[in-house]
């Protein structure tokens, strides 16, 4: 666990880029900062190696001050990446990579085999590894960066606006890898950002910064969209803040229809007389084809020459209630297909079922945004405020 207790840090000028900052980093988490420019991410992240010193207050590591550890100690259990991956130019990716361990003392051969796995686990061709940086893309460097960062094997990782340089595409994908590694490693990872939909993403917890480097708010992505703390985080957030909280909704518990597809070899006599406007047709590996609309049903023959419409999909097991509404939208049914992991049809969750997920959805925001914080006292309805202010 990494603790921030009280940290103050004033720069030689009089600059206050962290003010007072109190707050915790848990073992095995993604605790994100995210905030404007100038509000102190960068001076707090590097306070935890120790290439900023605290002015005032202590950051502790599992209970250690951390400016009692000299800092190459120090960093040699925390992993570091920056913007634009920081590689070092005249040297290899492999080389990049290894940098570390063989600092560390590992012989050239066992550093450069766990260079070629780490590039493998981060998503990269290791057919890139005796490549130069330049010779990669922005995004090809980023991950060679995070590779770099794990070498060692550190507890911790401090990612300062890593995913920032690369395009909206690359980033997502960067994104859904640090995730997925992260379910394996369990790492302890500080991820500093500007944007929230970065921090709402990948943060188990997110603290909000503001200006000044004052600690606005703190706590896991779904409170934080039903129930920020003032204004500013308000503003901050932005718009679509209840869609977006559909994301930490599980779309796991939707009932399913198993009676509304139906396979593209069928008689269209079969469907012939149903209530149901819109059937789902899937091929024979249960992969969706699209919709049939009943009305419209041929004579005879099977669905093969039926013509179909476009549908949308959710993984039932893994996605959100997000998902499974975006799913819905895309379809002239209004009904979203459920499928698995594989892309089988397991059946269709209708618009009905969506929209009682819905209402029980805004009641546990509802909820949770009318619950008064522990240290706020009686009688500050803040929640009631902001509902007041119709935003
Ligand atoms: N060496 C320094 N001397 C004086 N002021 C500094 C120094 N480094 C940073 N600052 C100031 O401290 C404040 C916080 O800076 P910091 O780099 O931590 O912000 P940040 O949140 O990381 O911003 P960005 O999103 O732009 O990276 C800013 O006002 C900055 O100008
Ligand atoms: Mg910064």
């Amino acid at each position: 666990m990494i603790t921030f207790d009280r940290v103050t840090k004033r720069y030689p000028d009089g600059t206050v880029a962290v003010d007072d900052l109190s707050l915790e980093v848990p073992t095995g988490g993604i605790t994100v900062f995210v905030g404007p420019s100038g509000c102190g991410k960068t001076t707090s992240l590097r306070m935890i190696n120790r290439m900023i010193d605290p002015s005032e207050g202590r950051v502790l590591l599992d209970g250690v001050d951390v400016t009692t550890v000299d800092p190459p100690t120090l960093r040699r259990g925390i992993g570091y990446v920056i913007q634009q991956a920081g590689l070092f130019p005249h040297r290899k990716i492999v080389d990049n990579v290894a940098t570390v361990p063989q600092l560390l003392g590992w012989d050239r051969r066992k550093a450069r085999d766990r260079a070629m796995e780490l590039l493998e686990r981060v998503g990269l061709d290791t057919g890139l590894a005796n490549r130069y940086p330049f010779q990669l893309s922005g995004g090809q460097q980023q991950r060679v960066g995070v590779a770099r960062a794990l070498a060692a094997d550190p507890p911790v990782l401090l990612m300062d606006e890593p995913f920032s340089a690369v395009d909206p595409i690359v980033r997502a994908s960067l994104q859904d890898e640090l995730l997925r590694l992260q379910a394996e490693l369990h790492k302890t990872i500080v991820f500093v950002t500007h944007d929230i939909d970065e921090a709402v993403k990948l943060g188990d917890r997110v603290a909000v910064l503001q200006v000044g480097g004052h600690l606005a708010q703190l706590d896991d992505p779904a409170t934080l969209l039903a129930r920020p703390a003032d204004g500013f985080v308000r503003e901050f957030l932005g718009r679509d803040r209840g869609i977006r909280r559909l994301s930490f909704v599980p779309g796991a518990g939707l009932g399913l229809r198993g009676d509304l597809t139906v396979p593209v070899s069928a008689d269209v006599a079969s469907a012939r007389g149903t209530a149901e406007p819109w059937l789902a047709v899937v091929d024979p590996d249960g992969g969706p084809l699209g919709w049939a609309a009943t009305a419209g049903l041929p004579e005879s023959g099977t669905f093969e020459a039926v013509p179909l419409a476009p549908y949308g999909t959710f993984v039932r097991d893994r996605d959100s209630l997000r998902a499974a509404l975006d799913a819905a939208l895309l379809s002239p049914s209004g009904n979203a297909i459920a499928v698995d992991d594989s892309g089988r049809a397991e059946g269709v969750v209708t618009r009905e079922v969506l929209d009682e997920a819905l209402v029980l959805a805004a009641r546990e925001a509802s909820r949770v945004a009318g619950e008064t914080r522990a240290d706020e006292g009686p009688g500050e309805a803040g929640g009631a405020r902001e509902a007041a202010d119709g935003r």
